[in-house]
């Protein structure tokens, strides 16, 4: 069936600088008609809707949702929060894609799968479901884009370390010594957008999606407090301590052995990764700590500079 153009973004409510939100406003900036799959009906479906994109409300894990958000678009991007169904739906996401005879599907997952074989898994089972997911997709014959972005910008550092950047000056996280090398969910969204818009020379690719710089999180310190203008210190807390913190915070219990996992992968090293995806697909560089730092420096109690 001839492509229309139509593009699925799943997962596309999110919160401010979550992927497929960002996504579903670059397409849109590029002309490009957007069908943005949400949850409910609320404040982020109307902003979508005002924006231009036509939203579908529907949950990824009920096969007659993605059915019928599904159809009718050749070209999808998916990608969902992190948790417990998420293998489930992107098996029901294959399958329907499938029977449509989706062109293009973009598949979000994670850097740690690149370390990932039958032999050497991690306890997260996160990361065992993006691997699977993998799998599955490959034997789907599908015309599959994966993405395996590092740790987000966005989506960890900002939540997870500015609340005690902006009340005590410090960095607090079990990441040990280890370097590690995150992204902006703005240079993953623009990566994103530009397969979508013109998917046929990626199809079949693995991007791997790293910020500019590998360092420790001294070195990271000092990229904030360069933006920052003020000291900011890296205080390696113990991963006991950062567990029960984030169950105080009633995170769901699938996302806290997920990060638990991930912080210890990064005490091991094993975060200490280098990759061009982003420049080689968007042509431009990746974002710096210290310039996401700057441009969200309010978050982080400081002035922008
Ligand atoms: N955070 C990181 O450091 C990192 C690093 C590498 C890869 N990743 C991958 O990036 C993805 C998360 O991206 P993100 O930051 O854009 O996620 P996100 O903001 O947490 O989630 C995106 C959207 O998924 C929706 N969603 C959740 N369950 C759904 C379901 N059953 N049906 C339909 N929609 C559903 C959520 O809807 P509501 O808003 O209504 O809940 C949310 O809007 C995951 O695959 C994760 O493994 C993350």
């Amino acid at each position: 069936m001839a492509d229309n153009g139509l593009i699925l973004v799943t997962g596309a409510a999110g919160q401010l600088g979550a992927v497929g939100r960002t996504v579903t406003g670059l397409l849109l900036e590029r002309g490009l008609p957007v069908r943005a799959m949400v949850r409910r009906e609320d404040d982020r479906a109307t902003a979508l809707r005002a924006a231009g994109a036509e939203v579908v409300v529907g949950d990824l894990l009920e096969p007659a949702d993605v059915a019928r958000v599904v159809n009718g678009c050749r070209r999808v991007y998916f990608g969902l929060s992190v948790s417990a169904g998420y293998l489930e739906a992107t098996v029901l996401m294959a399958t329907v894609a499938r029977d449509v005879g989706v062109h293009a599907l973009v598949n979000m997952s994670q850097m740690t799968v690149s370390q990932m074989s039958i032999q050497h898994t991690t306890p997260s089972r996160q990361q065992r479901q993006h691997w699977l997911s993998e799998q599955a997709l490959a034997w789907s014959g599908l015309p599959v884009v994966t993405l395996r972005p590092t740790v987000f910008l966005e989506g960890f550092f900002l939540p997870l370390t500015g609340p005690s950047v902006r009340e005590r000056g410090r960095i607090e996280l079990p990441f040990g010594q280890g370097k590690t090398n995150p992204v902006a969910t703005a240079d993953v969204a623009r990566v994103i957008a530009a397969v979508l818009a013109d998917p046929g020379p990626h199809l079949g690719q693995i991007y791997e999606l790293t910020g500019p710089r590998s360092q420790d999180l001294h070195a990271v310190a000092r990229e904030y407090a360069d933006a920052l203008h003020r000291e900011i210190t890296y205080a390696d807390i113990p991963p006991e301590a950062w567990e029960r913190e984030l169950q105080r915070a009633g995170l769901p219990e699938h996302l806290t052995r997920h990060l638990v996992t991930m912080a210890a992968l990064n005490r091991a090293n094993r975060y200490d990764r280098m990759a061009d995806g982003v420049e080689r697909v968007t042509g431009r560089p990746p974002m710096s700590v210290r310039d996401f730092v700057s441009l969200h420096a309010e978050e982080f109690g400081g002035c922008r500079s």
